[in-house]
């Protein structure tokens, strides 16, 4: 649609969030409100859209020109003067070859690319077209007025509308497709006459039916044009784009989720075929899961990476690459930069950071490992930790194929163990170890025969108890 240009209204400050981040940069399920909003015009191939942000929208630019849609660009409406302002501050910028004008709420992350396409048909022949909702409770929306034959009159908003317009349950979707020529017509005589003393674009539409232009509506679903105007807003709107991304995995790959209700997979999330998720999970930061895999109960995998067949229970996880067959969990804590190969095992109570296990290499109980690189088949035994950390810098720690690292081993990096090399158990390990060597590093044991008794004696002397 390449004679059609998007205006995306984000100037607003959002004060009703009562936070100091501009509105359209809250994240609901994992991507600001103004990546929803560029990602349901996206498919459309519109010829421009132009978005309005406020004179501190610094970072709602850069969050523009980091979706990389094509001929997109900002414009700064100098004070928030109502919605009709925004429009007015973007359109010196819309091209000469452009004939309507697709206008619609950068505070609405729930808007769909199939409901703008059918918009946008519907205008045709219209100087107007625009989303409409019935809701039970209404309040906070315009309300669309019409008359005894139905046909719309106009709008009024919640402030301005009197008992009987605040019955409507008809409410105004902010999304409108104008035909150029007439909202130009019409955009210059709005006037801030209303209760906010604001220019609402609201009122273009009631100067367009007084000129005699055709209004069509297309009424959709309230998940569709619902606004975030608040944090509950933006609560509902995060749960129905996590709903809408989890039917979407169950229907096209098959994944299994058992209970929707408390598994929170965000919109960039990957799933494969047959994987399933189990209760409490939380996929975040464009995780990628593959097919097949096991996910909780109780799992939270931010920025990870899992393969195939994995099974990863009761785990936090964050930039970590699980391999395909590994055994993670339960109450297993991976950091920034774990590389689990395949058919590894990180059991209970194991944390890494940093670390490389190698392909059949196992931890499978209270260790840490930090700033380690375990070579392939090698057994980190119960309680080991690497002392990567001396106060001052970190150093690292290399276990080679086929090692034993003993129960309750420390190893004191920068320190290298070799190939099927053995830790006695109890070890402080200081210094590198060998290939196929054993290293003991611990007090032989002493035993005191008749130690016992010789205590009781020497108390009775003393008088002590
Ligand atoms: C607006 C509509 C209302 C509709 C609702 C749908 C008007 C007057 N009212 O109300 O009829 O039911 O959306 O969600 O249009 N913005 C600017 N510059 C401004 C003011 C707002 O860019 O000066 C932006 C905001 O950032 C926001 C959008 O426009 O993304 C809508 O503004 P908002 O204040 O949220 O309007 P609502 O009260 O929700
Ligand atoms: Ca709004």
């Amino acid at each position: 649609m390449r004679d059609v240009a998007a205006i995306v209204l984000a100037a607003g400050q959002g004060t009703r969030l009562k936070s100091s981040q501009p509105k359209v940069m809250h994240r609901a399920a994992g991507r600001s409100l103004i990546a929803h909003v560029l990602d349901a015009l996206r498919p459309l191939e519109l010829g421009q859209i132009i978005v309005v942000i406020g004179p501190d929208g610094d970072d709602v630019a850069a969050e523009v020109s980091r979706q990389h849609v094509d001929g997109v660009a900002v414009v700064v409406q100098p004070a928030p003067n109502g919605t009709a302002d925004a429009v007015r501050v973007a359109l010196p910028d819309v091209a000469d070859e452009i004939g309507r004008l697709l206008v619609l709420p950068g505070d609405g992350p729930l808007v769909t690319a199939e409901a703008l396409a059918t918009l946008c048909d519907n205008a045709a022949g219209a100087a107007l077209a625009m989303l409409t909702s019935q809701l039970a409770d209404p309040f906070g929306y315009g309300r669309i007025v019409r008359d005894q034959a139905g046909t719309v009159t106009g709008i009024v908003e919640e402030r301005d509308a009197d008992a009987t317009q605040k019955r409507i349950t008809e409410v105004n979707g902010g999304v409108y497709v104008f035909e150029r020529a007439a909202l130009s017509s019409v955009i210059g005589g709005v006037t801030a006459d209303n209760a906010q003393g604001e220019l609402y674009l609201t009122d273009a539409v009631g100067a367009i039916v007084m000129q005699g232009g055709a209004v069509a509506t297309l009424t959709v679903p309230p998940t569709i044009t619902a606004g975030v105007n608040d944090q509950v807003q933006l609560a509902e709107a995060a749960a129905e784009l996590r709903q809408r991304h989890l039917l979407h995995l169950m229907r096209t790959q098959g994944v299994r989720v058992v209970d929707p209700a408390t598994t929170y997979v965000d919109v960039d999330v990957v799933i494969g075929a047959e994987t399933t998720l189990l209760p409490g999970s939380m996929l975040s930061g464009g995780t990628v899961v593959g097919e097949r895999a096991t996910i909780g109960p109780f799992t939270q995998l931010d920025r990870c990476t899992v393969g195939n067949d994995a099974v990863v229970r009761a785990t936090t996880a964050t930039g970590a690459i699980i391999g395909e067959a590994a055994r993670v969990g339960p109450y297993t804590h991976l950091r920034e930069g774990t590389v689990l190969a395949a058919d590894t095992k990180a059991g209970s109570f194991v944390e890494m950071k940093n670390t490389t296990l190698g392909h059949g290499s196992k931890a499978p109980h209270l260790a840490y490992l930090g700033d380690a690189t375990v070579g392939e088949q090698a057994n980190i035994s119960c309680g080991v930790i690497t002392v990567n950390y001396d106060g001052a810098v970190k150093s690292p720690t290399v276990i080679g194929d086929g090692a034993f690292i003993g129960c309750d081993t420390m190893l004191i990096a920068p320190v290298t163990i070799g190939e099927r090399a053995y830790t006695a158990a109890g070890s402080v390990i200081t210094d590198d170890v060998p290939a196929d060597a054993l290293a003991i590093a611990r007090a032989r044991q002493v035993l005191k025969d008749g130690w016992v008794a010789a205590r009781v004696r020497s108390r009775d002397v003393s008088g002590n108890p």
